[in-house]
């Protein structure tokens, strides 16, 4: 999302930038304090000044030295920039409309860091909601593709296509045969009217092989077709798996944060509906348009070479079909856009409503989302009925008016043959001809609404394909053997830039030590184990393992030797030895028997009625809770951890179960660091050191005694309990 946006030199020098001074941030603000539309009038923020915009002239202007924050509050349909100012007073500094909230909220964030003297650059991952430029609503793709402009669009098909380069080469060989054949069948009988027929001087046997050719030519005809539209076909689906397979790969190496940002439902429709409508258009429509265009190629230069001026009579109608397709050109992409937005909306509710079934049902909300989802149906039904009547009732009346030219020549060829000047061959060659130049003419006609559709696919899929990984690891690389040293330097960090979890944390944790993290929920523990698991990125600061800076850590190097216990296990559909060896595919059976007796795990499992061969069912319901931690634990110990992480792994178990867990964990945790996280606060208190998180600070640290006797944060959540465990 832009947060800098362009201004005019002239607008530029009115600011009066100081040698060092820059712009930071430049976003628009489109409401006045009056209520009123603004265009042309900005918030800018440099690196010493803030300043208000209007129409080119600085209407108001802040040392950031004299600020405190800005803040950024929600209305109703419109935000407010709040200055707050070192000695106290509040300014009410500026709005926007809708359209720009998100953008007011990083702006709020930056402009705040600076104030503080950090500068931290805030950057937006968001997408522009609508296009900048036309202002289309942009279903989460980057490029709008009416702006983006066909030519982008229609080389990343191009791209998208190369990896097939060869059998696209086949594929026009047999349309040119098939297109060559089409064109002599007219010839050829052309020559036997005019040899045998018009002066009756041809035989019977003139006659037979006449016959004979006009059906090789239908055979290989037949031969051809067939051959070329199974192997479009072939090439359809071959290029929608490898679009399908590389999609899947890319979403594998995405940033969870872009995959949290996509619905799930739109990303699954990419994969699969829009892979599929490539795989339509080449069965369908690629090689048949091919062939028709390549025919009618052949056929106007064979007509321009009999006659052209015949020929160029016959195209004066041309125009008027390129005339109407061009003024059309923008209600076409538009039909699409709302076809395929209101498909769009349709899915991601379904998906919405699907996964979230048992809260749609424990508030009894079924009827409200029939409704919606009824609303949804219905517009989309619309959409399709609209756009369809406007295609059809289109499409006939072109045709009509293009033919008209076939009937004009036809009467001209008439009086030619008529007056001696043309043979009766010849003119029935030039009408079969101009059959093969508009006949097909409304297949073609329905090519850009092909296209359109297409290239909104093409968009879609290179969105997904073009995303920026989720690899944050720098070029250069270090090799560590995982020790469990985990250091944080002043890191901050939020899932969204503008909204910190995570305020200048510092912490080392040394190889061998066991930390207890600690705090209300919502205080951003899980998400100190996020960053340490590198699921997310610093916003700022470092966060070191082993002395490295983490992304100068591979991916593959960090997680060897990581085993992580979370509240909610996932199992896979599968037996309990691949669910256990998941974590170290290579692990032998005895390894595995080893880990899980270490999770106190294999009792439990040789009771089961095929042993380590028990399928755990979908997500693993076949398990108690208790059974699939321990599950989890094996996992974990089976990659010999060097660093293990639990994060409220015995939270939602039976006394029993957390004891037999609690038990496991502790053999484990005397070999390697620890960080843990726990609900109940007694599971911690052999911690080497409890860290205490509130208010997106670390703010007391650490035994449980020294905490204890300092009656802060800890002590209050101690005595909490022992009070509820009481009442309990
Ligand atoms: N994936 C996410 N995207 C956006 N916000 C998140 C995400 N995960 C957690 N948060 C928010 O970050 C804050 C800290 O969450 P978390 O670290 O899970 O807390 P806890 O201390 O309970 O483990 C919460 O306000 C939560 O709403
Ligand atoms: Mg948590």
């Amino acid at each position: 999302m832009n947060l800098k946006f362009d201004l005019d030199n002239h607008t530029i020098e009115t600011l009066h930038l100081q040698p060092n001074e820059e712009i930071w941030y430049c976003v628009p603000r489109d409401l006045s304090r009056e209520d009123q539309f603004l265009t042309n009038a900005y918030v800018v923020v440099t690196n010493r000044r803030l300043c208000l915009l209007s129409d080119g002239v600085v209407s108001e202007s802040y040392m950031l030295s004299v600020c405190k924050k800005l803040d950024c509050e929600t209305m109703i349909n419109s935000a407010v920039l709040r200055l707050y100012f070192k000695d106290g007073s509040i300014r009410f500094f500026a709005r926007c409309t809708m359209k720009h909230i998100v953008r007011f909220s990083y702006v709020a964030r930056g402009a705040t860091m600076l104030m503080q003297g950090r500068f931290y650059r805030v950057e937006s991952m968001e997408y522009e909601a609508t296009c900048p430029k036309c202002g289309a609503i942009l279903q989460n793709i980057r490029t709008c593709p009416n702006c983006g402009g066909r030519g982008s669009s229609l080389k990343k098909a191009v791209v998208l296509c190369k990896p097939f380069a060869p059998q696209f080469l086949v594929l026009s060989l047999f349309t040119l045969l098939s297109s060559a054949l089409a064109l002599a069948g007219p010839k050829i009988r052309q020559v036997f009217i005019d040899t045998s027929l018009a002066d009756k001087s041809g035989t019977l046997n003139d006659v037979a092989r006449f016959i004979l050719l006009m059906l090789a030519i239908a055979v290989g005809n037949i031969v051809l077709n067939t051959v070329r539209n199974i192997f479009s076909t072939y090439l359809g689906a071959r290029m929608a798996k490898d679009l399908r397979s590389k999609m899947f790969q890319k979403v594998q190496k995405l940033a969870l944060a872009r995959i949290e940002d996509m619905k799930p439902g739109q990303l699954m429709n990419r994969i699969t509906n829009d892979t599929t409508d490539i795989r339509r258009f080449m069965e369908n429509t690629f090689a048949s348009t091919l062939s028709t265009i390549v025919t009618m190629a052949g056929a106007l230069i064979y007509m321009m070479v009999i006659d052209w001026k015949l020929t160029l009579l016959s195209l004066v109608f041309v125009p008027f079909m390129f005339m109407i397709s061009y003024f059309l050109r923008g209600t076409f992409s538009q039909k699409f856009r709302r076809e395929r937005e209101k498909r769009d909306s349709l899915n991601s509710r379904l998906q919405d409503v699907i996964s979230g079934i048992s809260v749609v049902k424990s508030f009894g909300k079924e009827d409200y989302e029939v409704e919606g989802f009824r609303k949804l149906n219905r517009e989309l039904t619309d959409v399709l009925i609209q756009n369809y009547a406007f295609f059809y009732s289109l499409f006939p009346a072109m045709n009509f008016i293009l033919n008209l030219g076939t009937y004009l020549i036809t009467y001209a060829m008439g009086v030619s043959v008529l007056r001696g000047a043309m043979t009766v061959g010849v003119l029935m060659q030039m009408v079969a001809y101009a059959g093969n130049l508009y006949g097909p003419l409304e297949t073609l006609t329905r090519l850009p609404r092909e296209l359109s559709s297409l290239f909104n696919n093409v968009e879609r899929i290179y969105d997904v394909l073009e995303e920026e990984e989720g690899s944050f690891q720098s070029e250069e690389t270090v090799d560590i053997d995982l020790q469990g040293d985990i250091e944080f330097d002043n890191v901050c960090f939020g899932y969204k830039s503008y909204e910190p979890v995570l305020n200048d944390i510092n912490l080392h944790i040394r190889p061998g030590e066991m930390i207890g993290l600690v705090g209300a929920s919502g205080t951003g523990k899980s998400t100190m184990i996020n960053l340490i698991m590198h699921l997310y990125q610093v916003d700022s600061g470092v966060l070191k393992i082993d002395g490295a800076d983490i992304n100068q850590i591979r991916q593959a190097d960090l997680r060897k030797r990581m085993g992580v216990v979370l509240q909610e296990t996932f199992l896979f559909n599968g037996s309990i030895l691949d669910n256990i060896r998941f974590s170290r595919p290579e692990a032998s059976l005895e390894e595995v028997i080893h880990a899980a007796k270490m999770a106190n795990a294999h009792d439990f499992i040789i009771r089961t009625p095929d042993g380590y061969n028990t399928n755990v069912g979908e997500r693993g319901y076949n398990l108690s809770g208790g059974e699939r931690q321990r599950i989890a634990i094996a996992r974990a110990v089976l990659i010999r951890p060097k660093l293990l992480i639990l994060d409220e792994a015995t939270s939602n178990l039976d006394t029993e179960s957390e004891y037999l867990i609690q038990n496991a964990l502790e053999r484990l945790e005397k070999q390697c660091t620890t960080i843990a996280i726990a609900h109940r606060l007694s599971t911690l208190k052999n911690a080497d050191r409890l860290v205490v998180i509130d208010n997106h600070h670390i703010i007391e640290e650490g035994s449980h005694e020294e905490l204890l006797k300092k009656k802060g944060v800890y002590y209050g959540l101690v005595t909490a309990q022992l009070e509820m465990a009481k009442v309990g």
